[in-house]
């Protein structure tokens, strides 16, 4: 029995260096709410989606709840200064060893998807040009339940007509490999030595993972 039969990419952090802009822009909401945010704090955004993200901020501040109308115009704000970071992106902002990675699972005939938690995912895969690689893009807009919940990952499986155990996950967030392995799937950590006790393997770039 050959393994894998599928692999399923988280996108921000695994496939494109966009995880550095969520950081960007989120910093700049934690800025002007007054809620000390660095590097470290944002590990623990990796992976959520848009709103549970905020309201992590809101937790790591202490910060009581909010009215809708403010909760939903810092959420926009975020998301119009995220995205003009990334007008510009292209295939060279792949991180290394993915085009070899997606030229050669093609190659031997094995499916791939996206899953992720943004809701950009397709505008992100359209300016990679990386779509024709994948038969299907489960997003942030697709889920009723976000990471760490597998729905995302489950949902890629189905589509392709495998189950859990004959993919792999690659995730580069604690949440994304709890999702994983929540799922029943295998799951490579990629480039991030925090989460590499969580999964089953840890690689620092996809440029190590060979199939
Ligand atoms: C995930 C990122 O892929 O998507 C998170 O790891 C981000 O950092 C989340 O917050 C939601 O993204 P978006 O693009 O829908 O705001
Ligand atoms: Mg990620």
């Amino acid at each position: 029995m050959s393994f894998p039969k599928g692999l399923i990419f988280d996108l921000d952090g695994v496939i494109v260096t966009t995880e550095h802009n969520h950081y960007v822009a989120w910093k700049r909401t934690a800025d002007q709410l007054g809620v000390p945010f660095s590097e470290k704090e944002n590990e623990q955004l990796k992976g959520l989606s848009r709103i549970d993200s905020l309201k992590k901020i809101l937790e790591l501040g202490n910060l009581p709840e909010m009215d809708e109308t403010t909760f939903n115009k810092l959420l926009t704000e975020k998301n119009n200064f995220y995205k003009d970071s990334i007008q510009n992106l292209s295939r060279k902002d792949c991180l290394p060893g993915v085009i070899e990675l997606l030229d050669s699972a093609k190659e031997k005939n094995i499916p791939m998807a996206i899953g992720s938690s943004s809701k950009n995912a397709p505008f992100i895969i359209d300016k990679l040009e990386l779509k024709h690689f994948f038969e299907i893009i489960v997003d942030g807009t697709m889920v009723e339940q976000p990471k760490p919940h597998p729905e995302v990952f489950l949902n890629a499986a189905k589509f392709m007509n495998l189950k859990p155990e004959d993919c792999i996950v690659f995730e580069d967030a604690e949440s994304g490999v709890k999702a994983a392995k929540s799922g029943g799937f295998l799951a490579i950590a990629v480039g991030n030595e925090n989460i590499a006790s969580l999964a089953d393997k840890y690689i620092s770039s996809l440029t190590e993972f060979n199939l």
